[in-house]
């Protein structure tokens, strides 16, 4: 077989784990041929790719980032974009693709798979926001990072009997500022499916200071949002990418400015960012891509296009594309209302 892999949107770690264990068992295990496209659907729209081998691909599993490169470059912004994929899939007589992505790579693939190629999706992003899987790799690497962060802002907002804010990445979904804030005892964790009220996060900082603490952490989802007002955008919304997602960002300055105006305690934000994306994947991130990427090229000589290999409980299974990406998977109110009691 002849098979083409990339990796499209927000990078994350654990991509190069996928890349490693598709290559290996596609050569070594089935006598394949894989070709590697640059920067997602741009690489197989303008036809830009290198062949794979087992020595090009030695020492990548630890490394973050990818070495095929990614871009949300969507097909379907182009004219013409899903046959330009199925003529690049000729030229390379290729039998299929596999797509390492999130959301938007992944709805590609779906729609590509519905106009006649022959694809298979790897599910990964570091917001955990995929549907019918149970987790996806990079969640826990940036978990573990933001987690480390809050540990150490912690003994310093302490020194100083501050407050500090800290945003946090996750789009939509409020998988990663949930999770750290948890694990790393946050007092006040907000996140996009549940409108915010400032007056009752002060509410729960002035308790603390009642209580004798005079610092708190509060953590912030990219996509938390006011309950009186709208999502904050860095720049009015100019920013939008092909998939049509507004750059979120700027909650954490907010928040700092409303906090410290309404109780007088000094506060600070610090924006985590791409740190949370980039460096080496936790050991989790690499067992878990390393087994998506191996059931990938089996369900590809099975001729399962149009699937996407998945966590289940333990077990990778595989599921529809179009089941994966036909909602966003966000935190269930009810699943953040019981760690309430955690709060202040
Ligand atoms: O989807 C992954 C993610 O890191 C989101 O959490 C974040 O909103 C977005 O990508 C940032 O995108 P970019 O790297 O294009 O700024």
């Amino acid at each position: 077989m002849r098979i083409g892999v990339l990796t499209g949107g927000g990078d994350c770690p654990g991509l190069n784990a996928v890349i490693r264990s598709v290559v290996r068992k596609a050569i070594d295990g089935y006598g394949d041929q894989v070709v590697g496209f640059r920067d997602g659907w741009r690489g197989v729209l303008e036809d830009s790719c290198h062949e794979l081998t087992v020595e090009s691909t030695r020492g990548i599993l630890p490394r973050g980032g990818t070495i095929l490169g990614s871009s949300r470059t969507n097909p379907y912004k182009r004219d013409d974009g899903a046959a330009q994929v199925r003529a690049t899939l000729d030229l390379h007589e290729l039998d299929g693709l596999i797509a390492i992505g999130g959301e938007d790579t992944l709805g590609a693939a779906n729609r590509l798979h519905a106009d006649g190629v022959n694809v298979i999706g790897v599910p990964k992003t570091i917001d955990n926001d995929l549907g019918a899987t149970d987790v996806t790799f990079g969640f826990d690497t940036a978990l573990q990072v933001a987690t480390d962060a809050i540990d150490r802002l912690h003994t310093t907002a302490e020194s100083h009997n501050r407050i500090l804010v800290v945003e946090v990445m996750g789009r939509s979904a409020g998988w990663i500022a949930l999770h750290c804030g948890l694990a790393g005892g946050a007092d006040v964790i907000l996140i996009p499916e549940i409108p915010f009220d400032i007056d009752e996060v002060c509410g729960l900082i002035r308790r603390r200071h009642e209580r004798g603490r005079y610092f708190s952490i509060v953590v912030a989802a990219e996509g938390a949002t006011p309950k009186e007002g709208t999502t904050m955008t860095v720049d009015a919304g100019a920013s939008v990418d092909e998939f049509g997602h507004v750059r979120l960002g700027g909650i954490g300055r907010q928040l700092e400015r409303a906090i410290e105006e309404r109780t007088g305690f000094e506060t600070r934000a610090t924006v985590l960012g791409h740190v949370q994306r980039g460096g080496t994947p936790t050991a989790f991130d690499r067992v878990l891509a390393t087994r998506l990427g191996l059931a990938a090229i089996d369900a590809a000589h099975d001729g399962a296009w149009g699937m996407m290999t998945a966590l289940r409980a333990t077990q990778i299974e595989l599921v529809a594309l179009a089941d994966a990406v036909a909602e966003v998977r966000r935190v269930p109110v009810g699943e953040y209302r019981r760690y309430g009691v955690l709060f202040g």
